[in-house]
């Protein structure tokens, strides 16, 4: 097997939560740590992407930059990894231009990701209720784009969510589509494969019916990065589980303590059956207690760094631009290919 190229992207729409660092970022930073020294890493912060929800321009402006401060204070490395915001390498709307052009209404149409994130920007209790008058093309596009920005650098693994594995598909049937436009010794794209997080969903602390997400609007449902000790302690404590004596790991009919318990091993490393067998006679006081100990403990070291890093906007500035440039550099070689395949 040849070395990887991995690449996966995050918006730039507020300080991440629990969720996002368990499914997503704590993810990266160990492929970072454990990729083999050929590996080329690319991550990015995908400013076009947000923009398929209405945005405020100077809270954008913002958010982008935190969370810049947010990837390199939990530990990625601009000297090891690529970090760039998507919007300042041209070449990722170009290609999802050309994949426009090869990618059947129909394909799209039978994605559910747009029809929830519409339903969401809507206010809709679900999404039988969307109206699609409401859906703008490019939330309605937005897995092309991703493809392009996967397929842009060669991509081989893209470490995501498993609400993004139908988007991965879609990514793998353009790069062969694309290919046969072509008959080729060797195929032009490679067909990437999902690194699927291996820790389970977090739910949401005040409903565990459904996922810890930012857009929810009790902001007591999520744990953010930047949470002081006394806001996490809060929030573990309020946190909806049911009141039978002692906690067991049962997602079905004990959600919520399931979900704490996820979290739990999460942060110590441990198996979640071993958490729950070391708790299965404790009080539910001592065992939110804990939790808000380790999620704290885990969070201290990146809220820290990400506090000094907020003040050195220069340096920000610095490494966006070192990774633009690495970034821009790579796709430069694919695009002239693909360009000229097209005959343009
Ligand atoms: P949100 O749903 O809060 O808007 P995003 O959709 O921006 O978050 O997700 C960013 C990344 O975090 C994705 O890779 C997604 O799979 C992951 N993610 C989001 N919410 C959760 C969650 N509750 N549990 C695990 N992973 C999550
Ligand atoms: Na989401």
């Amino acid at each position: 097997p040849g070395s990887k190229v991995i690449f996966s992207g995050i918006q730039p729409t507020g300080i991440p939560h629990l969720g996002n660092y368990l499914g997503a970022l704590l993810n990266w930073v160990n492929l970072q740590r454990n990729a083999h020294p050929d590996d080329r890493l690319l991550f990015s912060i995908v400013g076009w992407h947000a923009l398929t929800l209405p945005q405020d321009p100077k809270l954008l402006k913002a958010a982008r930059r935190e969370m810049l401060a947010v990837l390199l204070a939990i530990g990625l490395d601009p000297e090891r990894s690529i970090i760039f915001y998507q919007e300042d390498n041209p070449h990722h709307t170009e290609l999802a231009w050309v994949f426009n052009c090869i990618t059947p209404m129909g394909r799209l149409q039978r994605m559910t990701t747009w029809k929830s994130r519409l339903a969401i920007s809507r206010n809709a209790r679900d999404e039988s209720e969307v109206d699609e008058s409401h859906l703008n093309a490019g939330l309605f596009t937005y897995p092309v784009l991703q493809a392009a920005d996967i397929l842009l650098y060669k991509t081989t693994h893209v470490p995501v969510g498993e609400d993004q594995q139908q988007h991965i598909e879609l990514c793998r049937d353009i790069a062969d589509t694309f290919n046969r436009t072509s008959k080729l010794a060797r195929p032009f794209f490679p067909l990437p494969e999902c690194m699927i997080s291996p820790t389970p969903r977090v739910l949401s602390l005040r409903d565990p019916s459904s996922k810890m997400s930012k857009s929810a609007p009790d902001e007591k449902s999520r744990i953010l990065l930047t949470d002081t000790a006394e806001q996490i302690k809060v929030k573990v404590r309020g946190a909806v589980t049911d009141t039978p004596i002692g906690i067991t790991y049962d997602p079905q009919s004990r959600p919520g303590a399931a979900n704490l318990l996820t979290i739990l091993a999460a942060c110590t490393g441990e198996d979640v059956m071993k958490v729950a067998t070391r708790y299965h006679d404790k009080g539910h006081g001592q065992f939110k207690a804990d939790v808000a100990d380790a999620v704290e403990e885990m969070f201290r070291g990146p809220r820290a760094e990400f506090e000094r890093l907020k003040g050195e906007g220069a340096y920000l500035t610095s490494i966006a631009a070192t990774g633009a440039e690495k970034a821009r550099a790579l796709s430069e070689t694919t695009m002239k290919e693909v360009r000229s395949r097209l005959g343009l």
